[in-house]
C-alpha cells in the first residue's frame, strides 16, 4: 500500500497524539490490575515522582519538561507523580512532551493551602472546587490515569476520622467524572504505611459500596532499606494483605535512604514474578534532589540538570523490570467482594463508613445565605469570620454546621464555606430572638438584609436540611454539586461573593469548638472583633 506523504505525516501524528489509555476495571465485576485499552496487555507503572516545590506546578514549565522528560525516558519512566498543578495554567506543552515519550500521569488533587488536613478534617466547597478544577483541566489529555484523593492524611488512629473526608472526596470526584461524561480516569488514595493503621485503612476504603471505594491504592512505603530482602522489607506481609484486594494497587512513593547511595534493590522484588502478581509496579521517589535527599537527578539551571548516583544504580535496575502479567482477555478476577468496613473502636479505627460527609453543594450554601436576615456585615475582614462564627455559635446551637465521622453525625451546612455558615448561625440566632434588633449586631460585625425565599430545589433541600440543619438533604442540586463556575448560582444569584470564592476561608468544627471556648472564656458579651 502506498501512502502519500500527507497522510503518512497524519498516521504518524495520530499514533503520537492518541497514546494508548490506560484502563482499570473488567466488567462487570472490579479488577485489581491496569490494561492497555487497546491490546489487553497488563500496564505496570514505571514511575517517578516529578515535582520540585509544593508551590510550583511542574506541568507548567516547558523549558523544565523539555529537560526531564528525555531522561526520564532514558529510566524507562511511563508514569510520573505529580503533587501540585495550577488548574489555571497551560499544561500543553509538557502533557504533549510526556505523551510523545509514552509517559503517563497521576495527579494528586489537593494543594498546600486546599488540602484535607486531618487534624480538623472537612470536605467542603473551596476544597470541591480545588479538585474538580484539577479533574477539568487534566481530563484533556489522554495520558492522564487518574488522580490521588488524598496522601497521607490519616497517619495514627486519633486521625483516623480524616478518612471519612477522604472517601466522601472519592465518591464524590468519582460522581464528577461520571456526570461530566469524561473518559474513565481513576481517583485513588496514597496512604502512609502506619502499622496500626494500614489494615483498616485498606479495609474503609474498599468497603461498602462501589460507587464510593477507590480506585486504585497507592502506597507510600520505605520499609525496604539497602540489602533487603522480601520477608525481611516487610513487602511479603503486604503482598499477602493485598492478594484479594479489588482495585489495582502499587507503591505511590518508594526508595528508602538510610541506605545512601541507594541501590535499589527492591526493583528485583516489586517487578518480580511474586509481587506482580499483586502490584501494578511503583512510583519511585523522586526525581529532583533536595534538601531531603531524595534525588535522581540535581538541578545546575533551567536546561541542564546532572545525575547523581542513584539515577545510575535505579537506571541500571529498572532496565531489567520486565514483569509479563496477565492479558485482559483471559483475566477473571479471582475476588471480587469489596472488604469489610472496619469496625469503629476508640483504639483502633474512628471513621463510620455510612453515612459519609456530604457532598459539598454551593447552591444549597448560597441559598441558606440568600434566606437569611441575619449575615456578615459587608466590611467584616475575612479573617474575623471564625471569631464571629465562634461567638454566635456560643449563643445558638451550630450543630448543624459542626461534623463528626466516629458518630457519622454531619450538619447540613458542614460542606459549606464560612460566610455561607455565619449566615446560617447569625440568622439562627437572630431568628430565636425574634428578630430583635440587638440581636443581629455584635459590635457591628452583623447586619440585618433583604431576603431571597428560596424555590425549587433550595426550598426542598432547606425544608430537608431542617431549621437546625441537622437533617440529612437527599434532593441534589440540578447544576451539580460543588462550585462549577459556570453554573448559574456562582454568576446570577444575589449573593454577596460568589460561593466559590466566598468559600475559600474555611473553618472546621474544631476551630469553631475553639472559638466557642474562648468567646466563653472572654465573656461572650464583650467581643472585640
Ligand atoms: C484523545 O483521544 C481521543 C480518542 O482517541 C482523540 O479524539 C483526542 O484527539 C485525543 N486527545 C489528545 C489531546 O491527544
Ligand atoms: C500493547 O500496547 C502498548 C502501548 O501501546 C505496548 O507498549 C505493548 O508492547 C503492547 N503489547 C503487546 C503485547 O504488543
Ligand atoms: C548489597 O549487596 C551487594 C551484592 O552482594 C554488594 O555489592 C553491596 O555492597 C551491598 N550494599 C550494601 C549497602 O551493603
Ligand atoms: C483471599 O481469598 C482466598 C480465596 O477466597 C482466601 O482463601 C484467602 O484467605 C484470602 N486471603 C486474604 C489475605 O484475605
Ligand atoms: C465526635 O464525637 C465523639 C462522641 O461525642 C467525641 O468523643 C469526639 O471527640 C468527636 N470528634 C470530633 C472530631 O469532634
Ligand atoms: C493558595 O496558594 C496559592 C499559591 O501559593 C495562592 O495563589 C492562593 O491564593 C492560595 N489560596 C488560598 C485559599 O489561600
Amino acid at each position: 500500500m502506498k501512502l502519500s506523504l500527507l497522510s503518512l505525516v497524519t498516521f504518524i501524528t495520530a499514533a503520537v497524539a492518541d497514546l494508548d489509555p490506560i484502563v482499570i476495571k473488567v466488567d462487570p465485576f472490579r479488577g485489581s490490575k491496569f490494561f492497555y485499552s487497546s491490546n489487553d496487555t497488563q500496564f505496570y507503572l514505571r514511575g517517578v515522582a516529578y515535582q520540585y516545590s509544593n508551590t510550583e506546578d511542574p506541568l507548567a514549565d516547558a523549558t523544565a519538561c523539555e529537560r526531564d522528560v528525555p531522561l526520564m525516558k532514558e529510566l524507562r519512566t511511563n508514569v510520573i507523580r505529580t503533587y501540585y498543578i495550577n488548574p489555571d495554567a497551560d499544561h500543553t506543552k509538557c502533557m504533549q512532551l510526556l505523551s510523545d515519550a509514552g509517559i503517563y500521569l497521576i495527579s494528586d488533587l489537593s494543594s498546600p493551602n486546599v488540602s484535607i488536613n486531618r487534624a480538623d478534617p472537612e470536605w467542603q466547597v473551596s476544597l470541591y472546587s480545588r479538585y474538580t478544577a484539577v479533574i477539568d483541566e487534566l481530563q484533556q489529555y489522554n495520558n492522564t490515569i487518574g488522580f490521588f484523593a488524598g496522601n497521607e492524611i490519616s497517619n495514627t488512629v486519633a486521625t483516623t476520622d480524616a478518612s471519612a473526608y477522604v472517601k466522601a472526596s472519592v465518591r464524590d470526584m468519582k460522581s464528577y467524572i461520571k456526570q461530566k461524561g469524561y473518559r474513565s480516569m481513576g481517583v485513588g488514595y496514597a496512604t502512609a504505611d502506619v502499622s496500626n493503621i494500614r489494615v483498616n485503612l485498606a479495609n474503609y476504603l474498599d468497603c461498602e459500596s462501589d460507587d464510593q471505594a477507590i480506585d486504585f491504592w497507592g502506597y507510600n512505603i520505605y520499609s525496604w532499606c539497602g540489602n533487603s530482602t522480601y520477608q525481611e522489607s516487610g513487602y511479603k506481609a503486604r503482598t499477602e494483605e493485598f492478594r484479594n484486594y479489588t482495585a489495582p494497587v502499587f507503591f505511590a512513593e518508594y526508595g528508602c535512604n538510610e541506605v545512601t547511595p541507594r541501590e535499589f534493590t527492591e526493583v528485583k522484588a516489586l517487578y518480580g514474578d511474586t509481587m506482580a502478581e499483586v502490584w501494578s509496579g511503583g512510583i519511585v521517589y523522586m526525581y529532583f534532589q533536595e534538601s531531603n535527599d531524595y534525588g535522581l537527578v540535581s538541578v545546575i539551571d533551567s536546561t541542564s540538570v546532572s545525575k547523581m548516583k542513584d539515577f545510575t544504580s535505579y537506571s541500571d535496575q529498572i532496565a531489567s523490570a520486565n514483569p509479563t502479567g496477565t492479558n485482559k482477555a483471559s483475566y477473571t478476577p479471582t475476588n471480587t467482594a469489596l472488604q469489610q468496613c472496619p469496625t469503629v473502636a476508640t483504639s483502633s479505627w474512628l471513621a463510620k463508613a455510612t453515612p459519609l460527609p456530604p457532598t459539598p453543594d454551593s447552591n444549597l450554601c448560597g441559598c441558606i445565605y440568600d434566606e437569611s436576615a441575619c449575615v456578615p456585615a459587608d466590611d467584616l475582614k475575612e479573617a474575623k469570620y471564625g471569631t464571629l462564627l465562634g461567638v454566635v455559635c456560643g449563643y445558638t446551637d451550630c450543630s448543624g454546621l459542626n461534623s463528626n465521622a466516629t458518630t457519622g453525625k454531619y450538619g447540613a451546612y458542614s460542606m459549606c464555606g464560612v460566610k455561607d455558615q455565619l449566615a446560617f448561625a447569625l440568622n439562627k440566632y437572630y431568628t430565636e430572638q425574634d428578630k430583635a434588633a440587638t440581636a443581629c449586631s455584635f459590635s457591628g460585625s452583623a447586619t440585618t438584609k433583604a431576603t431571597t425565599s428560596a424555590t425549587g430545589t433550595c426550598s426542598s433541600q432547606i425544608k430537608e436540611a431542617g431549621t437546625a440543619g441537622t437533617g440529612t438533604v437527599t434532593t441534589e442540586s440540578t447544576a451539580t454539586a460543588g462550585s462549577d463556575s459556570s453554573s448559574s448560582s456562582s454568576t446570577s444569584s444575589s449573593f454577596a461573593v460568589p460561593a466559590s470564592v466566598h468559600s475559600s476561608v474555611s473553618v472546621g468544627s474544631l476551630q469553631v469548638a475553639a472559638y466557642v471556648a474562648t468567646a466563653l472564656l472572654a465573656g461572650i458579651g464583650m467581643i472585640a472583633l
